[in-house]
């Protein structure tokens, strides 16, 4: 007999029919009761044992962890919350956890702190949290890939390694096979890159959006998804090394069509996991409030993980400009009183308590900044009429700050070329990037959302080492 998966019993398993379920013992009461999951839900089949029929040997294996194989009979269940509980017949176990193990790990039945989770990323997918967000991650991804599919967008590969740094923020991982204490060297001492792997210096990607463009222009809408890696040394709760990002780009798309793209994008992902995960999202909901509980009033969320989500899809965004922005930040009280660390002026690259000020207190909604000065924003973003601002945009949220950065491109050949050397680019480097500027260029725009920062929003984790199965992050790369 296959085995049946438990989602499968609870959603319609029959009273009275044998079935054969494999999974972890979540806990086991009584020498009677086994809470087991096999992760296809977070709800546990409970399945009880006749401790008459029950060898000794087999009974002192029954532990939390322990990996077992139950046949028996579907009865109708005594206990609330479930219709049908598992009579169980015979018990093979797969496999032991000792309990003197499972004492110094998350397997351990009692509520752990986040943190030590972290350092034990390799079991924390056995606890109802990461089981529950691990699971909406993927319906996210499934999402996007759906969302973009069913609008006839292709897929697209863009390279891991390459030569580009798209942003131009230079915080890149080297790639090279020579050796580090050795390498070959020019004749002025310099290291000779001719010699390596690639005949010359190469790294992670920081972006596929500039090999995504070149796709765009011929097949017309196309978006990437795929892991980007910055070297920045910031330790913060929203900051990874590696991380996900989706990365759509769309030929004959203005600034606004970029705008409206991302705002219906957004939405239809929170509106995707409300009507797909609806017992994972319930459970961090609750969890959520529990832990809202402990906070002194005034420091906790207005509205509950549902709540915002249900926000984000029945509300518009607001949309305005930088220059706007620092005008509201200018007339707020709390830049009267003093309240920000970091100076406000127009031309300020702005900080995340601004932002957020934006967002959460101004606003109360995301918002969509849009027309940077030209300074602060990449190279490749199309210069404005006014000469000093760009047609970039930042989508703010709230709890997370900027979740998606995009603009509309520079498809004009003179302004791209003065922009090379505006922000000392090397324009041979990227010599194929300008040639599609030469061969039917037309107005394009895209934008890149960070995935698990998309995630942290749907799930409520405040950590973003929290929503990645194996977080990078400085001096990080345990598992
Ligand atoms: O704003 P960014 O740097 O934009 C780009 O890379 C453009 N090439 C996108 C495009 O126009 N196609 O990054 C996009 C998003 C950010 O808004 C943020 O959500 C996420 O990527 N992100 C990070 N997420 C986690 N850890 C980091 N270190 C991140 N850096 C950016
Ligand atoms: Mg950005």
């Amino acid at each position: 007999m296959k085995r049946t998966k438990i989602i499968d019993v609870l959603n319609r398993g029959q009273i009275g029919e044998s079935i054969i379920v494999k999974g972890w013992v979540r806990s086991f009461r009584n020498n009677r009761f086994i809470q087991m999951n096999d992760g296809s839900t977070i709800k546990n089949l409970q399945a009880v044992v006749d401790f008459e029929n029950l060898d000794e040997e087999v009974l002192r294996k029954i532990t939390t962890g322990a990996a077992l194989s139950l046949s028996g009979k579907l009865v109708e269940s005594q206990g609330a919350g479930q219709a049908v509980e598992l009579q169980v017949e015979t018990i093979e176990v797969l496999g032991t956890a000792h309990p003197d193990d499972v004492q110094k790990t998350v397997m351990q039945p009692k509520k752990h702190s986040l943190e030590f989770l972290r350092e034990q990323a390799h079991l924390r997918f056995r606890t109802n949290t990461f089981g529950a967000v691990f699971r909406i991650r993927h319906a996210v991804a499934y999402a996007i890939h759906k969302y973009f599919n069913d609008r006839g967008y292709y897929y697209i590969h863009t390279p891991i390694i390459t030569g580009s740094d798209a942003e131009g923020a230079g915080e890149m991982f080297r790639v090279s096979t020579m050796d580090p204490m050795n390498p070959p060297k020019n004749e002025d001492g310099s290291i000779n890159y001719k010699e390596d792997f690639f005949g010359k210096p190469v790294n992670l990607t920081v972006s596929g959006h500039v090999e995504a463009d070149l796709a765009a222009t011929a097949l017309g809408q196309v978006y990437t998804f795929g892991p980007t890696f910055r070297a920045e040394n910031s330790n913060t709760s929203r900051h990874l090394a590696e991380f996900w990002m989706i990365e759509p780009e769309v030929a004959f798309n203005d600034l606004r069509d970029n705008m409206d793209l991302t705002e219906d994008f957004l939405k239809y992902i929170c509106q995707y996991v409300m009507e797909n995960c609806a017992d994972d999202l319930q459970f961090l909901n609750d969890r959520e409030a529990q832990e809202q509980k402990q906070k002194p009033q005034n420091e906790r969320n207005e509205l509950t993980l549902i709540e915002r989500l249900q926000f984000v899809v029945n509300n518009e965004f607001k949309r305005l400009t930088y220059t706007e922005a620092i005008d509201t930040l200018l007339n707020s009280s709390h830049y009267k009183k003093k309240k920000f660390k970091f100076e406000v002026k127009w031309g300020i690259d702005l900080q995340s308590e601004h932002e957020r000020y934006l967002v959460e207190k101004e606003f109360k909604c995301p918002v969509i900044l849009s027309d940077y000065p030209a300074e602060i924003k990449a190279f490749y973003m199309r210069q404005n009429d006014d000469q000093k601002t760009v047609a970039a945009m930042d989508v703010l949220f709230p709890g997370i700050g900027e979740i998606v950065g995009g603009s509309q491109r520079e498809e004009r050949l003179d302004i791209l070329k003065e922009k090379c050397k505006a922000f000392h680019i090397p324009e041979e480097e990227l010599w194929w990037y300008m040639d599609t500027r030469k061969f039917g260029t037309v107005p394009h725009a895209g934008f890149g959302l960070g995935f698990e920062r998309m995630i942290m929003f749907v799930t409520g984790m405040t950590n973003i080492r929290d929503v990645i199965p194996f977080p990078r992050t400085p001096l990080n790369a345990e598992f």
